[in-house]
């Protein structure tokens, strides 16, 4: 690994927890597949031995003298070098700000544009509802439209540009959707927001753990503005996301938390407030989850992330060949895509698919619409009416309409597809007898084994430690 490149056998042993079984239906031990990395992905074995060492050290950051204070502080201020570097942000120009996650970053961004009356921002019609719903509140938003696989339609969204001119203040994409894994051309978009005057925001919450990325410098056309990203859809624990984006925008106003942290002086009558980023992060922050992400993005550019990525996209070309041989399944979208692979097998409703495999098989993944519920109703078209229940405040008692999806990782081994492939065509060799095994539970909008025990898994984590 490192200099020889990447090496799938010595990344996959780095996986905490690879290795484990999983309860299935009629008592029965399964090998666990987590087919669900878009969601989260699990941490690495260096990170989390490194964090063990680094408690040793862990204190209070910015405001102690101790020694300890001291070491904590300079960790937690490099990890924004390391940050910066992994995404070719300018830190001369740029503050990285530390947070929850993408969510937070985005509603944080919304608070500190400073929009003006009429501003608007253009979204897509793809987003993932944590870059759609902050703005809604905010300011006016438009979306740019899609072509009928669900991929971004360019033209309008330039149209939509020229038609806000000069009220679209920001456009706001994903890299990559948490639906189709279609890849978005954000440099391109860049550009042109920029010929329009807007700034872009990418959510980097699918692009960044699957592909290399550079935000460009300020004087580059396709130069990204903004870009947000989770650590834990990157295998960095406990919690730490990032939004980046230029100073001078956080220099104006006041922060939508204050407190701690945020301040250089305060009077009865006045405040005078901190430089970003610290005026933007207020309170005690996160150390560990800042300095597990940067200890992980440390790991993986030395693994070589444009190799993790190739391997990836290779996985991703296999898994869809392999998913073509099923009868009754179809694959939304078409074109360039990082890992994520949402599908529906006929006559089988999607949460169905999702138990079987997850007690049947050991498969974990997700099923439903995935915080994207408009792109989701867009492609699916057909169950509309469904939605149109909710509207009108109707008690829809069928399973809400969805989608099955695998998100792979560079971990993720042609063996798993294999044996993903093999199930699915079980089921859908088989869909009256699997049918039959399950029941419907409405309250939780899921389907269980006949006979599962359910209180088995609440005893999985082990004896508690007190
Ligand atoms: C494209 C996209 N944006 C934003 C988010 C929100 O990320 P988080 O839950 O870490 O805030 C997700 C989460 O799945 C996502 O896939």
């Amino acid at each position: 690994m490192g200099r020889a490149g990447f090496c799938l056998k010595d990344f996959r042993r780095q996986i905490v927890g690879i290795d484990m079984k999983v309860p299935g239906k009629d008592r029965r031990r399964l090998k666990y597949i987590n087919f669900d990395n878009a969601a989260s992905t699990p941490a690495l074995e260096p990170v989390v031995k490194r964090l063990q060492h680094h408690l040793k050290w862990y204190s209070g950051v910015h405001r102690g003298t101790g020694y300890k204070s001291l070491v904590s502080t300079h960790e937690y201020n490099r990890s924004r070098e390391v940050i910066a570097d992994f995404v070719q942000a300018d830190l001369d120009h740029d503050a990285v700000i530390f947070l929850k996650n993408t969510t937070e970053a985005i509603n944080k961004l919304s608070y500190r544009i400073g929009f003006k009356p009429g501003d608007q921002v253009l979204v897509s019609g793809m987003e993932h509802h944590s870059n759609d719903l902050p703005w809604r509140s905010r300011v006016r938003v438009n979306y740019a439209g899609l072509d009928e696989k669900g991929r971004l339609d360019l033209s309008d969204l330039e149209e939509k540009l020229k038609r806000g001119y000069p009220r679209t203040r920001l456009v706001g994409i994903c890299g990559a959707s948490n639906v189709t894994g279609h890849i978005n051309d954000i440099h391109h978009i860049a550009a042109l927001a920029h010929e329009y005057r807007a700034q872009v925001l990418v959510d980097g919450a699918q692009l960044v753990p699957h592909h290399p990325i550079d935000m460009k410098p300020i004087f580059h056309p396709g130069h990204i503005d903004f870009l947000a990203f989770s650590g834990h859809k990157i295998y960095a624990p406990y919690g730490c996301g990032v939004l980046i984006g230029p100073r001078d925008t956080f220099e104006q106003g006041i922060p939508e938390y204050a407190g701690g942290g945020t301040i250089r002086a305060v009077h009865s009558d006045a405040v005078y407030w901190a430089d970003p980023p610290e005026k933007e992060e207020a309170g005690s922050p996160n150390v560990l989850g800042v300095v597990g992400l940067a200890d992980t993005l440390s790991y993986l550019k030395k693994v070589g992330v444009g190799q993790m990525s190739e391997y990836e996209a290779s996985l991703t070309e296999y898994t869809l060949n392999r998913m073509s041989e099923v009868r009754g399944l179809s694959v939304y979208g078409d074109g360039p895509r990082v890992a994520v692979i949402s599908f529906n097998l006929a006559g089988v409703p999607h949460s169905l698919v999702g138990a079987i495999l997850c007690y049947e098989a050991g498969i974990g993944l997700r099923t439903g619409c995935f915080c994207a519920q408009p792109y989701v109703r867009y492609l699916m078209g057909e169950r509309e009416q469904f939605f149109e229940c909710l509207k009108s405040g109707g008690n829809c008692k069928e399973p809400m309409p969805g989608m099955v999806r695998i998100s792979l990782a560079a971990y993720n081994t042609r063996a798993e597809i294999d044996h993903l492939v093999e199930w699915l065509k079980r089921i859908s060799g088989n869909r009256q007898e699997f049918i039959r095994r399950y029941r419907y539970d409405d309250l939780n909008d899921e389907y269980l084994p006949r006979d599962y025990d359910v209180a088995m898994l609440s005893s999985r984590l082990g004896k508690s430690l007190y």
